[in-house]
């Protein structure tokens, strides 16, 4: 009996530790959309979480995001504000009339001259065309229309524009990625771009791309916003970290977006 139970425990060890292995090895890897990406592959931080993590993720049954996912549904088609109108009386069916939309944001806003996210785009919504007061950054509400707005984009592939009138957004951003901050003094690319596939304490890096969010952290027992992450990201280098829909933070978006245009978008993604 105890040999059994010694060899069954071998076994499972054995399992879980080719589990680890293959785990690294189908790491799925491609080249950037763009040459002009100072990463050689990009891959995506759903193959740094443990093999529990991405189970999560793909089992729409299991992951603890649906729920702001239905949540988002059920705001689509209230009624609010003075126009007295839904999302719904406009955009009708989501499936049709938001599919792709979470793959191009941020963009750049014709009427708000500004490159804005899908955050802000969805409040520009309230605002403009429901006459409803907007939601607040990293409120139910907001973090539930944008995971239901970007669950229609999921495996399409990430395409921001950073041309033309969006260029200036872009290098803002692109400055701030390469900026060294905080009593640690180190950028986002010390970590995420020359670090990768490395630990730190008991994280191992990814790649720090954008498009599994919103994400439900582990961490957080909820669902998130990139701008929470960015801030996250701060404070570990003990740097003073911006508001919540900043400028410097969507410029921030748009660069990173630009970083993983080609991988697929997995919003709402689990990670750790
Ligand atoms: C009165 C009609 C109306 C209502 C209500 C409305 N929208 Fe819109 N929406 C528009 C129009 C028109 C546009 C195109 C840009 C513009 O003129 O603002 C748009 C654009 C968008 C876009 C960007 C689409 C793209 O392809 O870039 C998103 C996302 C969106 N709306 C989401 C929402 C959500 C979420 C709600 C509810 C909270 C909402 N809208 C309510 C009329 C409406
Ligand atoms: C001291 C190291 C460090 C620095 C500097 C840092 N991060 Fe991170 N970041 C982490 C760790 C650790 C995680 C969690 C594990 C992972 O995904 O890398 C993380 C996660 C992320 C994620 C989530 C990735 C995903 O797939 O869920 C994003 C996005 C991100 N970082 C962006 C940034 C940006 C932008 C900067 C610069 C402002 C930055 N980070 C600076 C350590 C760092």
């Amino acid at each position: 009996m105890k040999y059994i139970v010694r060899v069954l425990t071998v076994s499972i060890m054995m399992t879980a530790l080719i589990a680890q292995g293959a785990s690294a090895q189908t790491r799925k890897s491609q080249r950037p959309a763009d040459p002009a990406n100072p990463l050689r592959e990009i891959i995506s931080g759903y193959y740094f979480s443990s093999l529990a993590t991405r189970a999560l993720q793909d089992d729409d049954f299991d992951n603890p995001a649906s729920l702001w996912i239905q949540e988002g549904e059920a705001l689509w088609n209230k009624v609010e504000g003075q126009a007295n109108k839904a999302c719904a009386s406009c955009h009708g069916d989501a499936k049709k009339s938001l599919r792709g939309v979470g793959a191009r944001y941020p963009a750049y806003d014709k009427q708000a001259k500004l490159v804005i996210n899908i955050e802000q785009r969805i409040n520009l919504c309230r605002v403009r065309n429901m006459k409803a007061a907007p939601w607040r950054y990293e409120s139910g509400p907001l973090l539930s229309m944008s995971a239901f707005t970007k669950s229609f984009s999921r495996g399409m592939k990430v395409a921001v524009k950073v041309d033309g009138p969006a260029k200036q957004s872009f290098e803002n951003g692109k400055k701030f990625y390469y900026q060294r901050r905080g009593q640690l003094n180190m950028n986002c690319a010390q970590c995420h771009e020359f670090s990768y596939g490395n630990r730190i304490r008991s994280d191992l890096l990814s790649q720090g791309h954008s498009n599994g969010f919103p994400t439900y952290r582990l961490k957080w027992q909820k669902v998130g916003s990139l701008h929470r992450r960015f801030r996250g990201c701060n404070k570990q280098v003990r740097a003073e970290p911006y508001k919540y829909g900043s400028r410097e933070y969507v410029d921030l978006e748009l660069y990173l977006a630009w970083r993983g245009n080609g991988l697929e978008v997995e919003a709402p993604s689990v990670r750790r």
